[in-house]
């Protein structure tokens, strides 16, 4: 499609097309020769800044850019991380299949689309899904360290694919560590299945909503990733109340969330249709408060990219 049929296809709201039509020239020029390579990543980057400046000054509307993203994507891009993220095949962004697809840097074999997986994966939010896994994976140590007898009971909120959970038991088969996990899409719960087969007596799965019902045998931790950025505030306050609940006294809560400083946002939320509650520090820790958290129980830390946050909850 050339720069004057987005004139005309998208001229109808808005009149400044300049940021759309400049984001077009360069992701076709990149389509034509085979895909971006690294030097041209800040390229790609630049111009979606520009694009998502022009979306929130109000000069170009969102459904325009989405609706192009659309376009764009399924005529040069199916079978991408890029093209699988905006499908939301199961009906919403960041299902289990794409975090599992980030966690395993799944990259097309089609030599046209290799290269726009590798831009994908290298940006700041894929690098900081991959980081919290690490994150989850110190926090377990943390709180198996010493145990010899007593086992560590973990709650995982929205656990999707427990690749993590996997990971974790594989490298540290002589921890005694036991994990309820709550998922409410049963493919998730499949594949985690699946990939925790082999230590099947050490996870327990639940097919449920936690907003509405939460496992409560009690907890030295409870962790969710991926799950509170998708939540209101109100959600937000009424879920970490539930899961201050069911932590044992000495057992801590940890919550991730996006921090409001995300070099991928526009790409995700522009490109992917991928849009998140992002939060900052200040917001997380009065989000907790509100919650009936005590200030001095409360911490905010983050993986190296700086972009998931983890709110701390000491009980
Ligand atoms: C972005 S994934 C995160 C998966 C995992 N925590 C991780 O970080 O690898 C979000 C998961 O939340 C699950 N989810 C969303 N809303 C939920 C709810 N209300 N109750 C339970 N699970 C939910 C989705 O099914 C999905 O598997």
């Amino acid at each position: 499609m050339p720069p004057f049929v987005i004139q005309e296809r998208y001229s109808g709201r808005r009149n400044d097309l300049s940021p759309l039509m400049e984001c077009d020239e360069l992701l076709r020029g990149m389509i034509a020769s085979g895909g971006p390579v690294p030097n041209d990543y800040a390229h790609v980057n630049r111009a979606l800044r520009h694009l998502g400046d022009a979306v929130r000054a109000g000069l170009v509307s969102r459904e325009d850019v989405l609706s192009y993203a659309h376009d764009i994507t399924s005529r040069h891009l199916e079978g991408t991380m890029q093209a699988r993220a905006l499908g939301k095949k199961y009906g919403y962004s960041g299902d289990f299949e794409i975090i599992e697809a980030i966690y395993t840097l799944q990259i097309a074999q089609e030599p046209h689309l290799r290269r726009w997986d590798l831009y994908f994966h290298s940006q700041a939010a894929p690098n900081a899904v991959r980081n919290r896994k690490a994150y989850f994976h110190q926090l377990l140590h943390s709180h198996s360290a010493g145990r010899t007898k007593v086992p560590l009971n973990v709650l995982n909120v929205a656990s999707g694919p427990a690749r993590d959970v996997r990971e974790w038991v594989l490298d540290n088969p002589e921890c005694e560590v036991f994990f309820d996990c709550v998922d409410a899409e049963i493919h998730a719960i499949e594949r985690a299945k699946k990939l925790c087969a082999p230590f099947g007596k050490r996870v327990e799965f639940y097919h449920r909503n936690v907003l509405r019902f939460l496992p409560a045998r009690g907890y030295e931790l409870v962790w969710s990733a991926g799950l509170f950025d998708y939540l209101t505030d109100r959600t937000f306050v009424f879920l970490l109340k539930a899961l201050m609940a069911v932590t044992k006294r000495g057992g801590e809560v940890v919550v991730g969330n996006f921090s409001d400083y995300n070099p991928s946002r526009d790409y995700m939320e522009l490109l992917g249709d991928w849009v998140l509650h992002h939060r900052t520090r200040d917001h997380l820790r009065a989000l907790a408060l509100e919650a009936g958290a005590a200030a001095d129980s409360i911490e905010v830390m983050w993986e190296p990219e700086g972009v998931n946050l983890f709110l701390h909850i000491r009980r």
